[in-house]
């Protein structure tokens, strides 16, 4: 139904007229789509990478094919990858079944190149759970690299309270909060202050499933990249990296298998500079096309009813 409305068929690429960001649609295990659509930028130094967890093509796959799969894919970033780059990886873990894929992804990880830098955990604030067991309330991040990129520490929301704490430096007897560069404290690999998106929030885009918080994604851009540098991710869906790279002055390279979502990101940042929305909230990215065809058919009805 929305088809006939997406600007890109498998294999197109949209060059931004504004010169700074490309969006494809095609397949992250195709080699050819993947170096094709980064031979229009430069090497990336930070790839964001959140697959869809066991399900490729919409059908659910055994561990061992999507481990294979995620090889296949991670094998084509590292080819496109500055020589210092960052990678990172959002990944599901079942805990109803030993928590895969997580443990047979990291150790596939091993046999690659990339350096196991941090293992980072997002806390979400909506659970899900039984009265018998801990509520289920977390996103895992991994955090790899290659060579040695860049990393600049970013602080957190929340002020810091510790008082007490204090050391003598040239003489001086030093609060811990006098000496640091905060008054807010450094975001860890544990992060308990991103709302994770809900309706009611002005970045939430309808039709879009697995969105990710903005704040997260610009938290790893301003840690792992600078101004002006390439940002790679193949999974774009809803294209919360590519608003977070056009807000943060990045260039972003990104793609989905689906032509839907391939427009979604393109109409999401044609939004965001026409308004200085991030999404829709409470609308549809499709929402024009979609009254128009409401229209015509209840139109249609009445005549047939006349
Ligand atoms: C978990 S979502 C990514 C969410 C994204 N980080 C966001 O914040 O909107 C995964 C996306 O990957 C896409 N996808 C699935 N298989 C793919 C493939 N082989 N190549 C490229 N994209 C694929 C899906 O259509 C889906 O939109």
């Amino acid at each position: 139904m929305l088809l006939p409305y997406c600007r890109l068929k498998p294999g197109d690429i949209w060059v931004d007229p504004a010169g700074k960001h490309l969006i494809g649609c095609g397949d992250a295990a195709d080699s050819g789509f993947v170096k094709q659509i980064h031979s229009k930028a430069s090497p990336p130094t930070l790839a964001i990478q959140d697959p869809p967890y066991n399900l490729v093509f919409g059908k659910k796959m055994p561990v061992a094919e999507f481990i294979e799969w995620c090889q296949n894919w991670i094998s084509h970033c590292r080819s496109v990858l500055n020589k210092n780059s960052a990678l990172y990886i959002w990944l599901g873990a079942d805990q109803k079944n030993h928590f895969r894929p997580l443990p047979e992804f990291m150790s596939m990880m091993s046999t690659t190149d990339f350096k196991s830098r941090s293992f980072i955990t997002m806390r979400n604030q909506r659970g899900y759970g039984t009265q018998q067991n801990w509520m289920a309330a977390r996103q895992e991040l991994l955090y790899y690299t290659l060579g040695i990129p860049k990393f600049k520490v970013s602080y957190t929301d929340i002020p810091k309270v510790l008082k007490g704490y204090y050391k003598e430096i040239d003489g001086r007897k030093l609060e811990n909060i006098e000496r640091s560069k905060s008054p807010n404290i450094r975001a860890g690999n544990v992060w308990i202050d991103i709302q994770q998106v809900f309706y009611r929030m002005e970045e939430n885009v309808n039709g879009c499933f697995a969105q990710k918080p903005l704040k997260a994604i610009e938290r790893i851009i301003e840690s792992s990249s600078s101004v002006g540098e390439t940002v790679t991710d193949l999974f774009a869906h809803s294209g919360t990296t590519l608003i977070a790279c056009e807000k943060l002055g990045r260039r972003c390279v990104t793609f989905d298998l689906d032509p839907i979502f391939a427009e979604i990101c393109i109409r999401r940042l044609e939004r965001f500079r026409g308004t200085g929305k991030t999404g829709w909230q409470l609308g549809h990215p499709f929402e024009r096309e979609l009254k128009r065809k409401l229209s015509d058919s209840l139109s249609n009805q009445i005549a047939a009813v006349k």
